[in-house]
């Protein structure tokens, strides 16, 4: 039994789920080229803008006559505009399997109040996606769900011939994973996630037939002016060009740009994916490996390479929480491994991002001190 140290540390202890470690190059100065202190409507900082939403399109491979806008807010910004903007028009159908997608459940049938069909599966196991009618109705669900590490496996189940449209989260999914952007009507993301950029913006891609909603139903509901992406019964379509709703970071948006060079220099999309699936396997084998771990994900398809949600399986373990939590503290106190306890709401466990900006060498180091926490604390629990 590992009750010793181990020799090797990771270089880099980030394995937050979000904020997401940044890009492996990074350093401060690599922003000295930020339109810092102009307007945003100056050229150089609409450049910039624009910029960011082609970059964008170029690395996720994202159709040109796809709309790629940069809103408030974050991921959440963007999520809740799509809401609030376009169901309401017919049936919708809201999926969750963890806490964010279960926020937007909340959302919709508490705020907006729409009678919608609300399919949801535990922690570790995921809706049976052949019940969902994605032909007839609006769907709003989570491509990877960041606090149980379960993803969808495929979109098969998205009709092509569809009327509804479908509506992703897909923030700890994109730049990790493939997005079929012919099934996708909405996705979302943010930049802290995959590329570990900066919060603040969130990122909303539109489908045609999403612009057709937009342009051709108004909701009930009062929009407010950081929501409106339409005027007039026309799209604004500035917003989808870097003319921003509000004033956004410019400091942000440098770091997102970075963030996309480095992606680029990576491979882009497939080397993003190659090292984000090279840091989950090694969490996979070192699971598969031992007793007393295993993935919260239950079925193999779902599990995630982003936001690896694991589970002490161990008859010693006395309390399943107060373990699970000295262990994660146990690791941060040595600086081996940073925020790596489960969400608040998820069940008790550890949570460790793989995403493309953490290095496969920096899980490999971390997780034979994994092994040496759960021996310390079987130990110290008496
Ligand atoms: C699936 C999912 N949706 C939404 C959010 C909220 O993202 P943000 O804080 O960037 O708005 C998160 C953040 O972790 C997430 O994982």
């Amino acid at each position: 039994m590992a009750t010793h140290a181990p020799a090797t540390r990771p270089a880099n202890p980030r394995f937050s789920s979000g904020p997401c470690a940044k890009i492996p190059t990074f350093s401060l100065d690599k922003l000295s080229d930020a339109a810092l202190g102009r307007s945003h409507r100056a050229a150089v900082g609409k450049t910039k803008l624009k910029d960011a939403i082609e970059g964008t399109r170029e690395i996720l491979g994202i159709p040109a006559d796809y709309k790629i806008g940069i809103v408030p807010a974050s991921d959440t910004g963007a999520v809740e505009m799509a809401l609030w903007n376009l169901l309401g028009a017919r049936g919708v159908e809201m999926l969750a399997w963890e806490s964010f997608g279960a926020g937007w459940v909340t959302d919709v049938v508490k705020q907006l109040k729409i009678d919608a069909e609300v399919k949801t599966a535990d922690y570790g196991q995921i809706v049976d996606l052949t019940t969902v009618d994605t032909k007839n109705n609006d769907v709003v669900f989570t491509w990877n769900g960041t606090t149980s590490g379960v993803r969808v496996p495929n979109a098969d189940w998205i009709a092509d011939d569809r009327e509804g449209l479908t509506i992703c989260d897909a923030t700890s999914a994109a730049f990790a994973m493939d997005l079929p952007w012919d099934k996708l009507d909405v996705t979302t993301f943010s930049w802290q996630k995959v590329l570990g950029g900066e919060a603040a913006h969130g990122i909303l891609v539109l489908s045609p037939r999403a612009v057709e909603r937009l342009e051709s139903y108004t909701p009930a509901w009062p929009l407010p002016k950081l929501f409106r992406l339409t005027k007039g019964g026309k799209l604004i379509d500035g917003i989808f060009s870097g003319a921003t709703i509000n004033t956004p970071s410019m400091l942000a948006v440098e770091d997102y740009l970075v963030a996309l060079d480095w992606a680029r220099d990576v491979g882009g999309l497939q080397g993003l994916q190659d090292r984000a699936d090279a840091n989950a396997q090694a969490v996979f084998d070192f699971c598969d490996a031992r007793p007393w771990i295993a993935n919260l994900a239950e079925d193999e398809a779902t599990r995630s390479n982003t936001s690896v949600c694991l589970k002490f399986d161990d008859a010693r373990i006395q309390d399943g929480a107060t373990f699970a939590k000295a262990v994660a503290k146990r690791l941060e106190a040595e600086n081996i491994a940073l925020d790596i306890g489960a969400y608040r709401d998820a069940p008790a466990g550890l949570r460790i991002w793989c995403g493309g900006t953490v290095e496969t060498a920096d899980i490999a180091a971390m997780l034979p001190w994994l092994e040496w926490a759960f021996e310390a604390e079987i130990a110290a629990q008496g």
